[in-house]
């Protein structure tokens, strides 16, 4: 979908704009700062903004970019949706995610009407559907601004058309065009980071519409990615997340030779990074040489989050993940086996169509067998588009249900068993969220564990030891050693 017609091409403005990346976005980022500093002037306060990401790390990632972005245009950021610019990063892995933002477009419309000037902006991967960018040009045509994926580093010339054309502003890409790198960004935390190493996917689950918002899968030269963990290290980054849709899969349309286990041990070098963490994996291609990386590279997190999403072999077939029940449970093994201490964690689906109770006892199976220290479960969520909407045996959303129980009584307790063989030891952790009123820290075990402990606020950002002392499930009460 191409920018709609409403805009004004004779705009002196975006005519002088230059044609380059990224110059061009920091020409309207500084046409829009004197224009909001002229509203704010007017208003006698700064303008603020609220972003609300739904979804995954890679969300996340993209708003912090749209931050950044939108905080060198002048904006202030704000909790409160009553914000002058309210950005919605929307995701479209289940149905459910859908059918809320549309409740919170509606509320957002009503908001609209006390501020006439606010701005609503919806981006990420929702947008990329075209069903979904036709409901809002159709009925809510009080939003401001429609992007997808593919061009988020658009955001300040998006803006600006909306200034100067008055009207909605739709823009969204089929694919990618090109990586547009050395945006603003405001990072989250500060001492932690991710970072793209790739986008899209080429899996293709029956199940997962993510191919078909994100793209075929491109992987980001690693002199780049180095050259931003070096970037944010400089800035005070501890610890980076490498993120990709399939993150073993690194590289392989490269030449250079640079598999995803070498990039994990370029990025690990890098001075100041201290921890080194990936997302997501796929247990289809998981070599041996990453697994080896993983043990003997100490700043890599002893954490494999390894997506089963069903321990049938007959289902991982109909969701085309090239996998047997078997071959997942010899991984996990090995994983465990040579990575002391490692958690393997997964993402595991329920009530995929053709589902039997036997299927579900299989996924049961593998969930104790392997020992996961934790799991996130859905319920399948049908996705037009997908083949999985169009197989025969959809599951009702009754049956899902009950299944969906019996599968969380087992994650509850393998997840539980796992993390108190935990209690006594001392690990590190970084200190990454402090609680003022009850004088709590909040830190991250290097397998991805949680431990509240009593400590000054000052610590935030850096890693200290702390003992386990207290099992409380899936987290831990501890004292500094
Ligand atoms: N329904 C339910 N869960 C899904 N996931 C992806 N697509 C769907 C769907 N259609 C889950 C998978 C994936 C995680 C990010 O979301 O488990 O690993
Ligand atoms: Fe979706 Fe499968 Fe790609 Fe993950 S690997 S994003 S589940 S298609």
């Amino acid at each position: 979908m191409e920018l709609s017609q409403n805009t004004d091409f004779t705009d002196r403005v975006i005519m002088a704009a230059p044609a380059e990346e990224p110059e061009r976005q920091y020409y309207f980022i500084d046409v829009m700062k004197s224009i909001l500093a002229e509203k704010a002037a007017a208003l006698g306060r700064k303008l603020t903004m609220h972003i609300e990401t739904f979804g995954c790390q890679m969300n996340e990632k993209d708003s912090e970019t749209l931050a950044g972005i939108l905080g060198a245009m002048g904006y202030e950021e704000s909790d409160s949706e009553d914000a002058d610019l309210v950005l919605y990063n929307t995701c479209t892995v289940r149905e459910n995610a859908n059918t809320r933002v549309y409740g919170r477009i509606g509320y957002l419309g009503n908001r609209k009407k006390l501020n006439p000037d606010k701005r609503i902006v919806l981006c990420g991967c929702m947008m990329q559907e075209n069903a979904a960018v036709e409901k809002i040009r159709a009925s809510y045509r009080f939003v401001d601004v429609i992007f997808g994926t593919h061009n988020i580093f658009l955001l300040a010339e998006l803006l600006y058309r909306r200034e100067v054309g008055g009207k909605q502003v739709i823009c969204v890409w089929d694919k990618a065009q090109r990586i547009v790198e050395s945006l603003p960004r405001i990072n989250k935390y500060g001492f932690k980071a991710g970072i793209n190493i790739m986008y899209g996917c080429d899996n293709f689950c029956t199940y997962c519409i993510v191919p078909y918002v994100r793209g075929r899968e491109r992987s980001r030269a690693a002199a780049d990615i180095v050259e931003e963990a070096r970037h944010l290290a400089a800035n005070g980054v501890r610890e980076v997340m490498l993120l990709g849709q399939n993150v073993n899969s690194y590289g392989k349309k490269s030449d250079d030779g640079i598999s995803f286990a070498k990039l994990l041990r370029m990025v690990s070098e890098v001075e100041g990074i201290a921890r080194v963490r990936f997302m997501t994996p796929h247990p289809k291609d998981f070599a041996d040489e990453l697994i080896e990386e993983i043990a003997v590279n100490d700043k890599i997190c002893k954490h494999v989050h390894l997506p089963l999403q069903s321990g049938s072999t007959k289902l991982l077939a109909a969701m085309n993940r090239h996998y047997t029940k078997e071959q997942y449970l010899e991984l996990a093994a090995k994983i465990k086996e040579r990575i002391p201490g490692v958690a393997v964690t997964t993402d595991i689906i329920i009530g995929f169509p053709g589902e039997t109770e036997a299927d579900v006892d299989d996924t049961i199976d593998v969930v104790r067998k392997a020992g996961f220290m934790s799991a996130y479960t859905f319920i399948y969520s049908k996705r037009n588009g997908t083949p999985a909407a169009k197989m025969d045996g959809q599951v009702s959303e009754e049956v899902a249900g009950v299944r969906f129980k019996r599968l969380l009584e087992a994650v509850g307790e393998t997840s539980a068993a796992q993390a108190a063989k935990l209690t006594g030891e001392s690990v590190t952790v970084l200190c990454e969220e402090y609680k003022a009123k009850e004088g709590l820290m909040t830190g991250r075990m290097d397998n991805n564990l949680l431990v509240h402990f009593p400590a000054k606020e000052e610590m935030l950002g850096s890693l200290v030891r702390v003992n386990l002392d207290e099992c409380k499930g899936f987290y831990f009460l501890g004292s500094l050693v």
